[in-house]
């Protein structure tokens, strides 16, 4: 028999909008401040990674490195949400990724749960913003996630929640650390982007127009066998 998942988890970053680039944006904007360079190649290592991590990253890119006190770190970091925050401002539902309503619209449809997984503790102000929340049956709070991604917890809090076994989840992913995060929760993962960074993906995409809902239950029930 046919072997389907029972709960579908979403990145929110870069898979259902392309917040993704906001967020370098914002980084790249206080980097620059601190007179420290960072370009798009070194941010795909800051994707999915929440924001004190990725401050510390960034930080220690420095070629004179200096030491900031841990409120000195939040202030920095609570300047890049400020430039992240006017960003992110007039975002819209024109700002879904194509594909993606489609892809919620039949997950719904099938009666699989959904939820979101994102790091970002602006998620569900994004996901207001895009006019979405009424698809997700939960949304992880990234204040209550101990150890973020790669850790496998954000995905793992999702299933928990719902009483859903680990084993029955999907999760789709742009970030490598996201995809390892969903693999290291013993859950199917789907990447979006490219394979030299998201070959370790159990199903991998190029972009979100190829996320199909059916496809993707497909390839799910191919892993079982
Ligand atoms: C997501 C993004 C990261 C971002 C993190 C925290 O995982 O991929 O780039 O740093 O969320 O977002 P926040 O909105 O809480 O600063
Ligand atoms: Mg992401």
């Amino acid at each position: 028999m046919r072997q389907s998942p029972k709960l579908f988890i979403y990145d929110l970053d870069g898979v259902i909008t392309d917040t993704a680039e906001f967020h370098y944006l914002g980084w790249k904007k206080l980097a620059d401040e601190l007179g420290i360079t960072i370009d798009r190649h070194f941010n795909e290592q800051l994707k999915g990674i929440n924001r004190m991590d990725s401050l510390d990253r960034i930080l220690e890119q420095s070629t004179s490195p200096t030491e900031f006190s841990e409120e000195e770190k939040i202030g920095l970091a609570t300047r890049k949400n400020g430039y992240y925050l006017e960003l992110i401002e007039s975002i819209d539902p024109s700002h879904i990724l194509p594909g993606i309503k489609d892809l919620l619209e039949a997950n719904k449809q099938s009666g699989i749960k959904i939820a979101l997984g994102s790091a970002s503790k602006n998620a569900s102000r994004i996901l207001d913003k895009l006019e979405l929340t009424g698809y997700f049956d939960y949304v992880v709070n990234a204040a209550e996630i101990t150890n973020g991604k790669p850790d496998p917890e954000t995905f793992t809090a999702a299933a928990d929640a719902l009483g859903i076994a680990h084993a029955d989840c999907v999760g789709i992913e742009d970030a490598a650390a996201g995809v390892e995060a969903v693999n290291r929760a013993g859950m199917f993962s789907v990447g979006v982007g490219d394979e030299a960074h998201l070959a370790h993906a159990d199903y991998l995409v190029e972009n979100t127009q190829q996320l199909e809902f059916q496809q993707i239950l497909q390839e799910f029930d191919k892993k079982q066998k």
